[in-house]
């Protein structure tokens, strides 16, 4: 299973990149805002990562970049994911999955720029996706959970509903929103392709109290090991 980090932090992409291998990157207006920076600046340092990484081309890398939330027609969308698809060829174009989005993408998977269906929250939401070629489809987990739904199901569904009909590796699930190691192994056990999360997220799921508790046994094996003469 793929980790992308979910962040538009080039700070942040750069160590998780370095410490741990990410696999791709996933933002949204969100994380943009959060960044401080404008959102060409944001996307601009992204396509200069890349190149100065040596891993161009969203088969290498992928970033999904998200368009204007407030476009609501497809033609818009379109306009608005070409421009941004132009830029770098490791943009993956992040639309909402509204009728528009859907139209959207399937008219921009049509002319060979890859799309990513986000804000999906049903096995049916996913089924569109694929159909309609997109490279990846985003059913987030954390919101879900957060309201007191149990996303075993619902992962393992859209898996399943993939492997009936031949979608499966060819439009990507990647569960979003993931919010802890629990999380990301129902994930796997379901058989996602990716999971995004952020920084810290991945972090804390490296991290076991008797990883550490175990060092310290042997460092002070180590220490109390008779010596060579
Ligand atoms: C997914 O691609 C989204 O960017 C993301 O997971 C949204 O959720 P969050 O910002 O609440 O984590």
């Amino acid at each position: 299973m793929k980790y992308f980090l979910d962040s538009a932090k080039i700070q942040e992409i750069r160590e998780a990149y370095d410490t741990f291998g990410i696999d791709g990157v996933t933002t949204n207006p969100n994380h943009i805002m959060n960044s401080g920076k404008p959102f060409y600046t944001v996307i601009g340092e992204l396509a200069d990562f890349v190149k100065e990484k040596n891993i161009e081309g969203w088969e290498k890398f992928p970033i999904s970049v998200e368009i204007n939330p407030h476009l609501d027609n497809a033609d818009e969308m379109v306009e608005m994911g070409t421009k941004i698809a132009s830029m770098c060829k490791n943009f993956v174009i992040k639309i909402p999955c509204t009728e528009a989005g859907i139209t959207a993408a399937k008219r921009l998977e049509e002319n060979g720029v890859r799309t990513n269906l986000t804000l999906v929250f049903s096995p049916t939401q996913a089924l569109i996706a694929a159909k309609n070629n997109s490279l990846f489809v985003s059913p987030f987990i954390g919101w879900k959970e957060n309201s007191g739904e149990d996303c075993t199901q619902y992962i393992q569904d859209i898996v399943d509903i993939y492997s009936n009909y031949g979608f499966y590796g060819k439009t990507e699930i990647i569960c979003a929103a993931v919010r802890n190691g629990k999380q990301i192994t129902d994930c796997a056990v379901a058989g996602a392709d990716i999971v995004t999360a952020a920084l810290q997220v991945f972090k804390d799921s490296f991290y076991h109290p008797f990883t550490d508790f175990g060092l310290k046994k042997f460092q002070d094996a180590w220490d109390n090991t008779v010596t060579e003469r």
